[in-house]
């Protein structure tokens, strides 16, 4: 089994993002077979906010689920530590600030609520990160995510052909980046859910603060929705 370090040192991240940018909400969607849509919108339906709470959206990347919590009245800033994907989260739209998930620059309790898709894999320290998200939450806020998931049963096989052989190929036709993402997805996505399977992962939220986490397995287990709500 990889260890967090080798599954996602963080500068890792920035080169991977870098190029990608431009492209990325048209081909991720693409690639996930018009899934990641889906997990996003019932992340941002958990979180049960009033309109104009004051949301926290991190590793934002362009901003798709920025755009989703604004589309529901909320007030909401995205942080993220590409200066591209940045740039481009700014270019559609979103109030967005460059900010490491480990290191946020704001005060403790500034927001109703913390969002964050697709962070959790690239940092070292997974507790450490939690807690510092957590930080930024108001007591009795609430926090979502939304991650891959490694499905089991059944579907397991044709995901694991899928992630190993047509997503690298599908990268390297795409080009622009791609290849490297569509190589590291599958082993990552792996190597991530069998340290931190959703029951364990739940119990280091509640570690980090948080209470009454609950979580949803969609798309087969392809698909992770977490919630939970600063104690
Ligand atoms: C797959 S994208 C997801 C973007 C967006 N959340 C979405 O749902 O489309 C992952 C993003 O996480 C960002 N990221 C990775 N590690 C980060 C960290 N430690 N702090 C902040 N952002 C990070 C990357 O720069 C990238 O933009």
């Amino acid at each position: 089994m990889m260890d967090d370090a080798k599954v996602s040192p963080p500068a890792f991240a920035s080169e991977l993002f870098a190029p990608i940018a431009p492209t990325y909400e048209r081909w991720a969607h693409l690639l996930s077979m018009g899934q990641d849509g889906r997990w996003r919108r019932a992340m941002v339906d958990g979180l049960g906010l009033s309109p104009g709470s004051r949301v926290l959206d991190v590793a934002a990347g362009t901003g798709s689920i920025t755009r989703l919590i604004e589309s529901r009245d909320l007030d909401v800033v995205s942080a993220d530590q590409s200066l591209q994907m940045t740039r481009m989260a700014k270019r559609r739209g979103a109030l967005a600030v460059l900010a490491a998930g480990e290191r946020l620059p704001f005060s403790d309790g500034t927001f109703d609520g913390v969002t964050f898709g697709y962070l959790l894999r690239y940092v070292d320290d997974v507790s450490r990160c939690l807690e510092e998200l957590v930080r930024t939450v108001r007591p009795g806020g609430v926090v979502g995510m939304v991650e891959f998931g490694r499905p089991n049963g059944p579907s397991f096989p044709a995901w694991w052909l899928y992630t190993r052989t047509l997503l690298p190929a599908a990268g390297a036709v795409i080009g622009s980046g791609w290849w490297e993402v569509g190589r590291f997805l599958g082993p990552s996505i792996t190597a991530f859910a069998e340290r931190y399977p959703p029951a364990r992962l739940a119990a280091l939220w509640e570690a980090a603060g948080m209470e009454e986490v609950r979580f949803r397995q969609m798309s087969l287990g392809g698909g992770l929705v977490m919630w939970g709500w600063r104690k």
